[in-house]
């Protein structure tokens, strides 16, 4: 009976003569599978930032080159110590970590203390970390970093896209040299902070739509995929129970998030966004994405920040008439842009979740 590639173990495949000559190829073959996806992790630290922080730091899956901090959540000032705490917490302070911008593009800078607490960390108090930021600015290193691992390197995004913008403003030759964008950011159905817009877009929607128009590889975990993915009650206690730092910081965090959430809002979970955009490269199949043209919105006056996703090739708003006759209307060919995130196995996410900030090490 024929026996498939995937059937046939390492060793049976190196003793097979018909496979000698292809055995060389092998263990290079393996190393590139088991191999860690390089990622640089931008981020605005943040209560849900915390915790795809600690989740990119404890999954071998993943090899995190350097974290880039940005205004957002909480302003600069604020998510560079967060950022810096949070590695010195995972014992991971040979990760460079490097200050971003400290304000949007062009408008001024909004936050979300009212989600994350005026010390961007849930309200807990953490020591002051001891590590300093890299010399070189985020976009410096986002910069040099790409430019000498061309294809390389995936920039994971979960705040934000002031610093990726302005490094793509500075060297546009970058689009072509990075392996693909994980943006935490965006909606399908609906905003956060205004009706129409997510949070980390409507801070910085010009960036955002130099980003999406740049033609890079590009995946969106947006709204509504994190808003199904909650914390609750019985996910903190198993935090809580585990010993470790990290899992006792991301337990204090998300604690005094859900305490303060139900006091002020009556509600009992906060949603997973920024963890659930990481998870995506250790396990694709806690995601469902699908091909789709996104476009941000800069000009609207009450939507600045949308994203607007067509499954199917756009369409701008009707021209106005001029009494001239009317010009073809027939729709261009489809050409997504980017994969969104459409579906997540919440139960699955947080299996990975939890098992990886909970181990003793
Ligand atoms: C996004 O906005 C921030 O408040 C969260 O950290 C997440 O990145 C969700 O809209
Ligand atoms: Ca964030």
């Amino acid at each position: 009976m024929p026996v498939s590639f995937m059937e046939i173990s390492r060793r049976s495949f190196l003793r097979c003569t018909a496979c000698t000559a292809a055995a060389t190829t092998l263990p290079k073959l393996a190393l590139s599978v088991a191999s860690s996806k390089r990622i640089i992790l931008d981020t605005d630290p943040g209560v849900d930032d915390a915790m795809a922080i600690f989740l990119a730091l404890r999954s071998p899956e993943l090899k995190v080159e350097a974290i880039t901090a940005v205004s957002g959540n909480v302003p600069l000032s604020l998510t560079l110590p967060n950022a810096l705490r949070l590695v010195e917490i995972a014992g991971r302070t040979d990760i460079p970590v490097a200050a971003g911008a400290a304000t949007p593009l062009v408008r001024r800078l909004v936050t979300a203390k009212y989600a994350h607490g005026n010390n961007g960390l849930g309200g807990v108090e953490f020591p002051e970390p001891k590590t300093k930021p890299v010399a070189e600015t985020a976009v410096e290193l986002i910069s040099r970093m790409i430019r000498a691992n061309p294809g390389e390197i995936t920039i994971v995004a979960v705040g934000p896209l002031t610093n990726i913008a302005t490094a793509l403003i500075a060297d546009p030759s970058l689009a072509s040299k990075i392996q693909s964008i994980l943006v935490m950011g965006g909606s399908l159905n609906g905003g956060n902070i205004t009706p129409a817009a997510e949070f980390n877009f409507y801070v910085d929607p010009e960036a955002a739509r130099i980003v999406f128009d740049a033609g890079i590889p590009l995946t969106t975990v947006g709204l509504n995929v994190t808003n199904r993915v909650q914390i609750h009650e019985e996910q903190v206690r198993v935090l809580e129970a585990a010993k470790n730092p990290v899992s006792q910081a991301a337990g204090k965090i998300m604690r005094a998030t859900l305490d303060r959430f139900l006091r002020e809002r009556q509600v009992t979970g906060f949603g997973m966004h920024d963890p659930v955009t990481v998870a995506h490269l250790i396990d694709p199949t806690i995601l469902t994405v699908r091909d789709y043209y996104v476009q941000i919105e800069t000009t609207g006056e009450l939507t600045a920040g949308e994203s607007v996703a067509y499954s199917r090739a756009p369409r701008s708003s009707p021209p106005m008439n001029n009494g001239l006759p009317p010009s073809d209307t027939a729709e261009a060919e489809f050409k997504p842009n980017c994969k969104v995130a459409v579906e997540a196995d919440a139960d699955k996410f947080f299996r990975l979740l939890l098992s990886r900030l909970t181990a003793s090490s």
